[in-house]
C-alpha cells in the first residue's frame, strides 16, 4: 500500500468512526422534483434547482444552441482566448437583472467567493465575517490573509463593536444573504447601517437568494431596496437559475479591478458558452415568469406551516428548512428512514454545519407539487422525527 493510501485510510476509519464519512450517489436521472437512485424514484428534497430550471425547455434549448455555434470546451482563460460573446451578453443581462454598473462572471460560487475577497484585501486590512457563512466565504477570508474577524451569527451589535475596536487599513464585510444551512435571511439593513457607519466596504452572497426573494427575484438587496448601498453581491447560476457558474454585481472598477487580480478568473480556463447561454435564458424566465415564483412561495408556506404542526420550528423565509436532529447517526438515521418513505433529503453533517447540529436540510422547490410536498410532511410524521 502507498503511504499515501496509508494515511488515506486512517483518516477515513477516523470519519466513518464519527459517523463524518461521506459517499457519492449517482442519479440516474435529470435533476428534478423526481429523481431515479440506487434503483429508486423518490422525491427529492436536496437540490437547489429553486425553480426547476434544470430541466427547463427553454433554458435546456438555449444552451444546444449555443453547444452548436461554439462548441464545448472554451480553451482556455477569458483574458487568453476563451472569451466569447456569449460571456458578454450574459453579463449584460445579469447587469440590467441586478440593476448594476457591471458584472463579472465566475465559473463557480465557489471561486468567485475565494477569488473575490483576497483581491480586495489583505495583510493589513481586516474582512468581518459571519460565523455561519458559507465554506467558499470562509475559505476566501482565509486566503486574502487580512485579519479575519468573525461575529457570531446575525449580530449586528457585535459586528459594530467589532467594525469599531479593530484598527485596519481596509474594512470588509461579508455575510450570505440567505443561509445556505439554516435557511434564515441576514439583518441586512443594520448590516448595511453598521458599514456606512464604520467606513466599511459590504460583499453578500446571494446564492439561495437569487430567484426566490425580490419583486423580479434579485435577491434580498432588492426585497429590501438596498441594491445601492452593497458594494458587491454575488450570485450563483447553479441554484435557481438552474445552471452552473456564478456573477458579481458591483461598480465598472471593481469588476475591472477582479479581471486582473482574482486569481480564480485569471487562472481558470472560462466558463463554456453554453452555461452562459443557458443562463441568460433562466434569468429571462426568472423576470418574465412570477408564477413560477409565486409556485415555490405556496409551497415554502406550505410546508412551513406543516413543520409548525409537527412541533417543529419552521420560519418561511426561504426555500431552505433545516429539521436539526443533533448528533451525526440521528440525522443519517432519519434520512435513511425517510427514502424507506419515498424522500430524497440528505443528512447535513459537520464541517458543513457546526458539531452538534447535524440535520436533515429539506429544499423546496417550484417544481414540487402540492403532493409532493404533503408527502415529505407525512413522512415526517410517520418517521416521527421531532427537534433536537
Ligand atoms: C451560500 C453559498 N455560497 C456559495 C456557494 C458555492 O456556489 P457553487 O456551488 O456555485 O460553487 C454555495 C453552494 O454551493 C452556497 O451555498
Amino acid at each position: 500500500m502507498s503511504l499515501a493510501s496509508a494515511w488515506a485510510r486512517e483518516d477515513l476509519d477516523a470519519l466513518s468512526a464519527r459517523g463524518l464519512r461521506r459517499y457519492l450517489e449517482p442519479l440516474d436521472s435529470p435533476q428534478g422534483p423526481v429523481v431515479r437512485v440506487g434503483g429508486e424514484t423518490l422525491v427529492n428534497f436536496s437540490s437547489n434547482d429553486y425553480l426547476g430550471l434544470a430541466g427547463s425547455p427553454s433554458v435546456r434549448a438555449a444552451a444546444i444552441a449555443a453547444l452548436e455555434r461554439y462548441g464545448t470546451g472554451t480553451g482556455a482563460s477569458r483574458l487568453v482566448v476563451g472569451d466569447t460573446t456569449a460571456h458578454h451578453r450574459l453579463e449584460a443581462r445579469l447587469a440590467a437583472f441586478e440593476r448594476a454598473e457591471a458584472v463579472l462572471l465566475f465559473n463557480s460560487g465557489y471561486a468567485a467567493n475565494t477569488g473575490i475577497v483576497p483581491a480586495l484585501v489583505g495583510p493589513g486590512d481586516a474582512v468581518f465575517s459571519d460565523a455561519l457563512n458559507h465554506a467558499s466565504l470562509v475559505d476566501g477570508c482565509r486566503l486574502s490573509r487580512a485579519r479575519v474577524v468573525v461575529y457570531p451569527h446575525a449580530d449586528v451589535e457585535a459586528l459594530t463593536r467589532a467594525l469599531a475596536d479593530t484598527p485596519a487599513r481596509r474594512k470588509l464585510v461579508v455575510t450570505d444573504t440567505v443561509f445556505s444551512m439554516d435557511g434564515d435571511v441576514a439583518p441586512l439593513r443594520e448590516i448595511v447601517e453598521a458599514c456606512e457607519a464604520h467606513g466599511a466596504a459590504l460583499m453578500v452572497d446571494e446564492a439561495h437568494a437569487t430567484g426566490v426573494l425580490g419583486a423580479r427575484g434579485a435577491g434580498l438587496c432588492e426585497e429590501l431596496g438596498l441594491e445601492a448601498r452593497v458594494d458587491l453581491r454575488m450570485g450563483t447560476l447553479s441554484k435557481a437559475l438552474g445552471g452552473m457558474g456564478a456573477y458579481v454585481a458591483t461598480s465598472r472598477a471593481v469588476a475591472d479591478l477582479l479581471v486582473s487580480r482574482a486569481r480564480p478568473f485569471v487562472f481558470s480556463t472560462a466558463l463554456p458558452a453554453a452555461l452562459c447561454a443557458a443562463a441568460e435564458a433562466a434569468v429571462d424566465v426568472v423576470e418574465g415568469d412570477p408564477d413560477l415564483r409565486a409556485r415555490l412561495w405556496r409551497n415554502i408556506r406550505r410546508f412551513a406551516a406543516g413543520l409548525r404542526e409537527l412541533g417543529l420550528h419552521a420560519e418561511a423565509r426561504s426555500a431552505v428548512f433545516p429539521v436539526i436532529l443533533g448528533e451525526p447517526g440521528r440525522a443519517l438515521d432519519a434520512a435513511r428512514r425517510l427514502r424507506e418513505a419515498g424522500v430524497l433529503v440528505k443528512a447535513i453533517r459537520p464541517p458543513t454545519v457546526p458539531e452538534g447540529t447535524s440535520r436533515l436540510r429539506f429544499c423546496l422547490s417550484a417544481a414540487h407539487t402540492v403532493g409532493h410536498v404533503d408527502l415529505a410532511l407525512d413522512a415526517l410524521r410517520r418517521v416521527g422525527v421531532h427537534h433536537g
